[in-house]
Formats: C-alpha cells, sequence, structure tokens
C-alpha cells in the first residue's frame, strides 16, 4: 500500500524537478543570445555616432563601410556553426546573413535581398524570435537598428539551442528512473521488514481464533516492539493452553464420575428387581431380557433414545412389588383362591408405592410400569381398570414384552413354550390384552425379538 505512494511522490517531485531545470536552462541560453544582440546594437551605435559626428552620414561609402564594419563584428560574435546573424531591411529582404548551417555564409548586399529563402515578406518583429529562417527552425532575438533601417535577428538553430537542456534532462531522467528503483527497493525491504512479523503475528492470531489450536505460536524475529509484542502474546497463550488442559481433564473426570455413577445405578436397580425375581423363581436373565426387549419395542414406535434407554433401566422393576406378598400366596403350586388372586394383584400397588416417592428418574419410571404392566388394553387388567390410551405407553410396552419373555423361559413349575407360540399368543392378545398398534411393530419386526429371547 505505502510503496505506490512513495513512488508516486518521488515521480512527481522528479518532473516538476525535470521541468523546472528545462525552464533554467532555456533562460539562461536566452539570456545569452540576448547577450550578443546587445553588443551588436552597441558596436552599431559607435560606429554610427562616429560617422554623424564627422557629418559622412550621408556618404554612401561611410555607409557600407559601417556595415561592413558591423558584419565582421557579427561574425566575431558566433561561437558555433549553428547560429547565425541575419539583417533585413524595411521590405523583408535580407542585407546581412552571417554564420548559420549551409548555404553561402558571410554575405552582405547592398540593400538586395539575395540568396534562396533569404526574403520573407516582412521583417520579424522585435523581442523573442522563434520561427522558419531560411528553411530552417531558429529561435532568436531580435531588434531594430533606426540608424540603418535594419531589423537584425541573432539565432540559433532550434535544435541546437535546447541541445543542453536536452542532454541535462536525460540525465536528469536517468537520475529518476534510478532515484524510483532505488527507493521502491528501499522501501520493499524496510516495509518487509517491519510488516512481515506483524503479518505473522496477525496470521497466528487469526488461526487461533478459527480453530481454537492453542499449540500454535506466534514467530518472534527480532526483539523490537513487534517481538515483545509477540512475546507476550505466545506467554497469554501459553498460559490459556495449560488453564484449557486442566478444564479438559476435569471435564473428562466429571464425564467418568457421572458414568460411574449411571452404571451404579443400574447395577442398583437390577440387584432390586433380583430381589423380587428371587422370590418368584425367576431369573436375572429374564430381567435383563425384559429391558432390552422393551427398548427395541420403544425404539420401533419412535421414542427418542433417552426415553429408550429410561425404559430399558426401568422394566426389570416390574415385579418389585412381589417383595410384600406372602410366601404362601406367591410359591402356592396349584390355583389361587379370589383372595389370594386379589392379594397377589396388589404386587402393581406395592410396588407403585415402593419407588414413588423416590426422585431418580429411573425409580418414578419404574413406579408407573410397576403400577400398569398388568392392565389390559380392552380394560379388563389390573390394578385400575385402565383402558387403551389411558394406560402409560410404557406400561403398555412392558405387558407385551413380559408376557413374550415368560412364555418363551423355562421355570421350575413349567416348560418353555416356543417362540413361535408365544408369537401366535400375543397375535390373538391384540387389542385385547394388548395395545394394536405395539402388537403390529412386535409381529412386523418379530425376528429381531425372537434374537433377544433366543440368546
Ligand atoms: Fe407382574
Ligand atoms: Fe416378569
Amino acid at each position: 500500500m505505502i510503496i505506490p505512494h512513495v513512488l508516486l511522490v518521488v515521480a512527481l517531485s522528479g518532473a516538476l524537478a525535470f521541468l523546472a531545470s528545462r525552464e533554467a536552462i532555456t533562460r539562461v541560453a536566452t539570456r545569452h543570445l540576448a547577450y550578443k544582440a546587445e553588443q551588436l546594437r552597441d558596436f552599431a551605435h559607435s560606429e554610427w555616432e562616429a560617422i554623424t559626428d564627422l557629418g559622412l552620414e550621408e556618404d554612401p561609402r561611410f555607409r557600407i563601410a559601417a556595415q561592413e564594419s558591423l558584419r565582421s563584428y557579427a561574425a566575431s560574435l558566433l561561437r558555433s556553426p549553428s547560429e547565425a546573424i541575419v539583417a533585413f531591411d524595411t521590405r523583408g529582404d535580407t542585407v546581412m546573413r552571417v554564420g548559420g548551417t549551409g548555404e553561402s555564409d558571410d554575405e552582405l548586399r547592398d540593400g538586395n535581398a539575395t540568396g534562396g529563402g533569404s526574403s520573407l515578406d516582412q521583417p520579424p518583429e522585435s523581442g523573442w524570435f522563434s520561427g522558419d529562417l531560411f528553411g530552417q527552425s531558429r529561435v532568436g532575438v531580435v531588434f531594430d537598428l533606426e540608424s540603418f533601417e535594419w531589423t537584425v535577428a541573432v539565432t540559433e538553430l532550434q535544435e541546437a539551442f535546447f541541445t543542453d537542456a536536452e542532454r541535462i534532462q536525460r540525465t536528469h531522467l536517468g537520475i529518476l528512473l534510478a532515484a524510483i528503483v532505488s527507493v521502491t527497493l528501499f522501501v520493499w525491504f524496510y516495509v518487509g521488514y517491519l510488516i512481515r512479523p506483524i503479518e505473522r503475528l496477525t496470521d497466528t492470531i487469526r488461526h487461533i481464533t478459527t480453530t481454537n489450536d492453542l499449540s500454535r505460536r506466534a514467530t518472534v524475529e527480532f526483539r523490537d516492539e513487534v517481538g515483545v509484542l509477540a512475546n507476550g502474546f505466545n506467554r497469554m497463550i501459553t498460559r490459556l493452553e495449560r488453564k484449557q488442559v486442566r478444564l479438559q481433564e476435569a471435564m473428562e473426570a466429571e464425564k467418568t464420575a457421572r458414568e460411574t455413577a449411571i452404571e451404579r445405578e443400574e447395577e442398583t436397580l437390577l440387584l432390586l428387581g433380583h430381589a423380587a425375581e428371587f422370590r418368584d423363581r425367576e431369573t436375572g436373565e429374564h430381567l435383563k431380557r425384559i429391558g432390552l426387549l422393551a427398548e427395541l419395542l420403544a425404539e420401533l414406535l419412535g421414542v427418542s433414545r433417552e426415553k429408550q434407554e429410561l425404559i430399558r433401566r426401568s422394566s426389570p422393576l416390574h415385579d418389585i412389588g412381589k417383595i410384600g406378598i406372602p410366601d404362601n400366596i406367591l410359591l402356592k403350586q396349584g390355583p389361587l383362591t379370589s383372595t389370594e388372586r386379589e392379594q397377589m394383584e396388589r404386587h402393581t400397588v406395592v410396588g407403585y408405592d415402593l419407588l414413588k416417592d423416590s426422585r431418580s428418574q429411573y425409580l418414578m419410571e419404574g413406579a408407573e410400569i410397576a403400577l400398569t404392566h398388568h392392565e389390559r388394553w380392552d380394560g379388563t387388567g389390573y390394578p385400575s381398570g385402565l383402558k387403551g390410551t389411558d394406560i402409560p405407553v410404557n406400561g403398555r410396552i412392558v405387558a407385551l414384552v413380559d408376557v413374550f419373555d415368560a412364555m418363551t423361559s423355562e421355570r421350575p413349575y413349567k416348560c418353555a413354550s416356543s417362540p413361535e407360540e408365544a408369537h401366535e399368543e400375543i397375535l390373538k392378545g391384540r387389542g385385547k390384552q394388548f395395545d394394536p398398534s405395539l402388537v403390529d411393530l412386535f409381529h412386523e419386526h418379530y425376528p429381531a425379538f425372537r434374537r433377544i429371547v433366543e440368546r
């Protein structure tokens, strides 16, 4: 950004100096010609005065002699072949010509214009002259010589007049170009020296803020202000990185603790379930399978992953209330009396009462399942005779999978049915004992349920 500005300033000042030098050289050259013109006029005046003092001004021989003397003096003023002094009469005809390249030099005609291209329509105006003379581009100073009734031009070939100026300008141009190149290189390296460390530092900051990668450090190139800044930045990032590592370790420890707590809770839930199952002569495997079957059915129903986990961990508690049923009823061989059955059915309420006041989400879910897993879709279940969707969905799910797994399990008091027989039984209970939509899902994905009970 800074380089174009510097170059512009150098180029502008160079161009101004370039123009000023041309102007100055031209002025000097002009003065040089004007000085010769003055010399010539003074000489003519003194010659003419001498003639008039003697009263010989009317004698043409003295007049011609004075003009011849002026021509000689004019010739002595010339310093280069490109200079020329020309005199015109009042009609614009050349009456004297001294110097100038080409053609005949040193002419003097007595009042008659001769020579190719040496006649003008009228003599040039006094003052600065610039124009065509003898077919050449010339510049010069013109003055009137009243005594001879001449107009005299002290001239120089335009090309030669500007030669010095142009030579100096060419040198000047060379110096200007060299200055531009050296300033560019200097600025390039100096700016690079100053800016590069800042760019690297900002790159590092950008990298860290966009990627959160705290392992990156700024490069410290020099022990200047930027280097001090980069050092400070690096120290700050090191401190941040240490803190981040400690935070990550704390988070890892917290995560492990949480997972351990969940594991312990799950273990406790299974142990609780076992306590009831021991009394009912059921097995721990039944409880695990109930969890897996209930989780599968919940997944097929499209509930969230969290709810699936919840039902897997809580469903083993469905018969926890059997702890409160006396052994003579729970373990009785043969049919129960109606009073005994009523007492037996109370395991749902006992289980609910046991778990309902807990703050654990698993135990609260278990309480609901314990209470409702013997309700039937047609409203003929117990303990509340709830019907259809009034029965909580977790109760409806466990009702189905409990029957399926119990039928396919061998118990001391009964043989196991085949999964197909249990499947048939479930289909028979569609819309009666079981939620029809759950039965449909079970039927549709029966192979997956069968794989679980066959493990
Ligand atoms: Fe039960
Ligand atoms: Fe069961």
